[in-house]
């Protein structure tokens, strides 16, 4: 495992990090298998874990702690995200900080999030949704100095809305925030534009989430896959994107390298940026830790492979089923 400097927290981490969703919130999950999946990442050198209230009202933050117990004698880096008071993701431009995050909310919730996680204190507290013009009310910029000067986080952070990159720029620019969680993978390279020089101005650390774009970049779905209605995928993956998801994954599949799988080839695709710190694929089954930290370990990809794959670029604008 490699690993890299996180902004201006000074801290060192796993190139390859923990997405902690799925086994909390998606249908086909065994706390058990999550279990051993943690202890394996922690056994390979994964030291980044991303979790939130929402997933699962707390489950998949009990789940850490239980990890956190079982490694006393390591430093794993925690973070965790505040839910929005409505229950709404992702927020829109008319969401008040009164409906999304008041003062008050934002520090009850952390103190559910310690207490799922067993804690006294932990490493990065993330906003789960993020409106820029929520840095002109002054009690954003409150909330977020005094939670940094709490002793219970160290850091602050966003999490950016699916195919906003740019609604997370002033924030960065502020110097008020740690750092960005975005979306980042063959597919939305978006980020690139503007805000990964920002935060590489401004010392933010980049979290890279959703790298297999929630599926498709796997390379496994077809235009036959279902979910279960239960499932948050079966209200993503809806035809109107399923088709095209599966179309762009296919025009990709004529540039895995031999030997090689679309994960692989994903996860490493991200590892060629310098702006990001820690990717964190989601996983659940032991064999994808293992998949995902030895993807890792090959490094970046060669860049003529890098330069056809940057073609792939896919902007989308949120619409209605894309959460
Ligand atoms: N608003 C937000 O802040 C927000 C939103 C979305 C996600 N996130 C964070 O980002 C993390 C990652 O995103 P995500 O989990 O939504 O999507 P993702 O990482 O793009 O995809 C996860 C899916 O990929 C599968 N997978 C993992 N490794 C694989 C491999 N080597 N080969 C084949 N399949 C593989 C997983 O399977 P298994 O689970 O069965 O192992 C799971 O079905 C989340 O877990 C969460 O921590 C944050």
């Amino acid at each position: 495992m490699k690993y890299r400097r996180f902004g201006q927290t000074g801290w060192d981490l796993s190139e390859i990090g923990y997405g902690m969703w799925g086994m909390a919130g998606w249908t086909g999950s065994e706390d058990a298998e999550s279990l051993v999946s943690l202890q394996k990442s922690i056994d390979l050198g994964c030291n980044f874990f991303d979790t939130a209230w929402a997933y699962g009202d707390g489950h998949s933050e009990e789940l850490l702690g239980k990890a956190l117990r079982a490694n006393p004698g390591k430093k794993l880096y925690v973070a965790t995200k505040v839910p929005p008071k409505n229950r709404r993701w992702p927020s829109r431009r008319d969401f008040s900080l009164d409906v999304s995050y008041p003062p008050e909310y934002v520090f009850e919730y952390l103190d559910r999030s310690l207490k799922n996680l067993g804690a006294e204190s932990l490493d990065l507290i993330q906003y789960h949704t993020w409106e820029d013009k929520w840095l002109d009310d002054p009690r954003t910029v409150r909330t977020i100095e005094q939670l940094r000067a709490s002793s219970k986080v160290r850091a602050v952070g966003i999490s950016l809305n699916r195919w906003e990159p740019w609604n997370g720029i002033r924030a960065v620019k502020s110097g008020l925030i740690d750092a960005v969680q975005v979306i980042y993978n063959i597919f939305d390279q978006n980020p690139e534009d503007e805000l990964f020089p920002a935060c590489r101005v401004h010392n933010v650390g980049v979290i890279a989430r959703v790298p297999f774009d929630e599926g498709s970049l796997t390379g496994t779905l077809t235009m036959d896959s279902n979910w279960p209605a239960n499932d948050w995928r079966s209200t993503y993956f809806v035809p109107e994107n399923l088709r095209p998801s599966v179309e762009h994954a296919d025009a990709l599949k004529p540039l895995i390298p031999a030997g090689s799988n679309m994960a692989e080839m994903a996860l490493r695709f991200i590892l060629n940026n310098r702006d990001v710190a820690t990717i964190i694929p989601g996983m659940r089954k032991q064999r994808h830790v293992d998949e995902n930290i030895a993807a890792g370990d090959k490094g970046p990809l060669a860049a003529a492979l890098h330069a056809e794959l940057r073609k792939h670029r896919w902007d989308r604008q949120p619409t209605n089923w894309s959460q």
